[in-house]
């Protein structure tokens, strides 16, 4: 199932709030159609403000907005499925819904997922160096620092590269 509007544009403005890292219109233009694509290795987690984990496209349904469900949090996921290897491209939680356990959920969900149903070995990701709540997170669900990367990122600032090996 594609991502349309109006969950495009939630995903947007989630994304917006972002002070480290938010993405440009030509990104998400740019991510909408890989995602859309028939080959489409990405993967979308959601929650909504019923605090309620989907994995977009097997159980959560576009139908839901009608429902007035809003999106509360949401993550992306780049898979190599020959490495066994999820990687985690972004992980956003609306401004207003911050700090209420949304973003340990639904890493919390994601990991099970990789785990157990698509029998990953590792989860990786890449975080800015100052992102102090991003690193706290990660941290407390034991990724692991790869390095440093100098200047990884097009403003010039540091990433550091983590993994989280799941056997
Ligand atoms: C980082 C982010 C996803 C955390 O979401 P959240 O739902 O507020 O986090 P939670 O309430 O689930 O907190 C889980 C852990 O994250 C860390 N954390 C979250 N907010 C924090 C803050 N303001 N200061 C320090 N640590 C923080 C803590 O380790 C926290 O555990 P604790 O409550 O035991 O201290 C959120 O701040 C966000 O969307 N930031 C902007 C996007 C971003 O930077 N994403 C990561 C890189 S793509």
């Amino acid at each position: 199932m594609e991502i349309i509007e109006p969950l495009s544009e939630l995903l947007k403005e989630i994304d917006k709030e972002i002070k480290i890292g938010h993405w440009s219109d030509s990104q998400w233009k740019s991510f909408f159609d890989s995602y859309n694509s028939k080959e489409s290795n990405y993967r979308l987690f959601l929650i909504d403000n019923l605090k309620h984990v989907y994995l977009f496209d097997s159980d959560y349904k576009q139908s839901h907005h009608e429902e007035k469900k809003k999106i509360a949090a949401f993550a992306l996921i780049l898979e190599s499925r020959g490495e066994l290897l999820a990687h985690l491209l972004k992980i956003a939680v609306a401004s207003s819904m911050q700090r209420q356990g949304l973003a340990e959920k639904l890493l919390d969900f994601i990991i099970g997922h990789y785990k157990d149903v698509e029998k990953f070995d590792k989860i990786y990701l890449e975080v800015h160096s100052e992102n102090h709540r991003a690193l706290s997170l990660y941290k407390k669900f034991n990724f692991k620092t790869l390095h440093k990367c100098k200047h990884f990122y097009a403003q010039g600032t540091d990433a550091f590269k983590m993994l989280l090996n799941l056997f």
